[in-house]
């Protein structure tokens, strides 16, 4: 036998991603790792006890294909009171496993061989392989450092007969930017008249900071007809290893996406779907976020306020952006690795998530992390 895995290859740019790189140096290393995004802290004990007792009280085998529906009851609750839209549990809600499931399944769902899926960059890294293994072809949009804030009429620019999709994510990764009110309205305003879909990456809906409010599609009536929001309770219980995350569409949206779940996952983990249902109920849980990781942001960037690195204020997320041009002209990719050989703290290069690795020479930073860690980074950080 004599597979041709190099000509057959789906994929054949994807190299090992700068995660798992910066990750593998960062522990040869024994850096402070600062750059992938999951924190160093555990997670509320009261959650964990939740699912020692689904798993003592028998809920080990197979959930429902669609989730636990006392779970999405509960989703379809929060997203009502927070935004003003009803998501039926019976047909519109999904539970996945994490966002990146959500996000795959509804390219998968919808994306035919040739149709185009814009995409605005610098870009979360799994939209991209998703589209292509499907046969679309993504469309890029840059967005430029430091503001990162989008150009609609550059966007429209980029719509064609076959648009079959746009990608957004606010908060974003990695730029720490929200997406406003007059965003929304705008993209709202551009798509009226098209079938173009949406998927919101709404992954950070519960970090934003300085009293600013998240948009999710759902509060935009026109938006929320033709929009996937994609949603992952790793991010917000500082449970990244559950794996566990939904989707929220409209019915008929839901019912493709579903055809395509079923095969893939058909359910999952059901114990961990019967506490969340349980953890929800108290939105305290969840209202919070804001607040904590508001003040790691501000300890973080109170320390580097004399540093020489040059910032805007991340407006949600737990990451930040950090710009090294008054310290050296030296690429992202070598002043990364430099950082974690000789200063021993590790962060990821934006010019990964950029068109054609652009370099706009500046680091990302995760701060979800405990105060001793952040304490550390900025003496380091201040050093340079
Ligand atoms: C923007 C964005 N989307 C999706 C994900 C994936 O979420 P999950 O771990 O729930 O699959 C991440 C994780 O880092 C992310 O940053």
């Amino acid at each position: 036998m004599n597979i041709d895995t190099k000509n057959s290859s789906k994929l054949p740019n994807v190299k090992t991603t700068i995660f798992t790189t910066v990750g593998n140096l960062a522990r040869k290393h024994k850096a402070l790792d600062l750059s992938q995004g999951f924190p160093n802290f555990e997670a509320d004990p009261n959650l964990i006890s939740l699912v020692n007792n689904a798993m003592m009280e028998g809920h080990n085998q197979y959930a429902p294909m669609q989730g636990y529906f006392g779970l999405r009851e509960v989703i379809s609750e929060k997203i009502q009171t927070l935004h003003g839209h009803q998501y039926h549990p019976e047909n519109e809600l999904t539970i996945t496993v994490g966002a990146t499931q959500a996000i795959y399944t509804a390219i998968s769902a919808f994306v035919h061989v040739g149709d185009e899926v814009i995409v605005l960059k610098p870009a979360y890294d799994c939209y991209e392989p998703a589209i292509l293994v499907n046969g679309g072809k993504p469309v890029f949009l840059q967005l430029d450092a430091p503001d990162y804030s989008i150009d609609w009429e550059a966007f429209k620019a980029k719509i064609t007969k076959k648009t079959k999709m746009l990608i957004i994510n606010t908060p974003h990764n990695p730029s720490g930017k929200i997406l406003s009110q007059n965003d929304m309205l705008w993209l709202q305003e551009i798509l009226k008249d098209t079938n173009i879909l949406v998927l919101s990456d709404e992954v950070y809906e519960h970090i934003v900071f300085d009293g600013q409010q998240h948009q999710s599609v759902s509060r935009f009536p026109d938006l929320a007809q033709r929009s996937f929001v994609c949603a992952s309770f790793g991010k917000t219980f500082h449970v990244t290893g559950w794996k566990m995350g939904y989707c929220a569409a409209p019915k008929a949206l839901m019912e493709e996406f579903r055809k395509v779940h079923q095969f893939a996952v058909f359910c999952v983990d059901h114990p961990v779907q019967r506490a969340l249902a349980e953890y929800l109920k108290t939105p305290e849980h969840y209202l919070g976020l804001n607040d904590f990781y508001q003040r790691k942001r501000d300890l973080f960037l109170k320390g580097l306020a004399y540093s020489n690195f040059k910032f805007i204020p991340s407006q949600g997320t737990y990451f930040q952006l950090l710009d090294y041009t008054q310290i050296t002209q030296e690429s992202d990719e070598d002043f990364a690795k430099k950082l974690i050989l000789e200063h021993k703290l590790a962060s990821i290069p934006i010019s990964s998530f950029n068109v054609n690795d652009r370099d706009d020479k500046v680091l990302r930073f995760c701060f979800a992390k405990k105060e001793e860690t952040l304490e550390r980074a900025v003496e380091i950080l201040s050093s340079l």
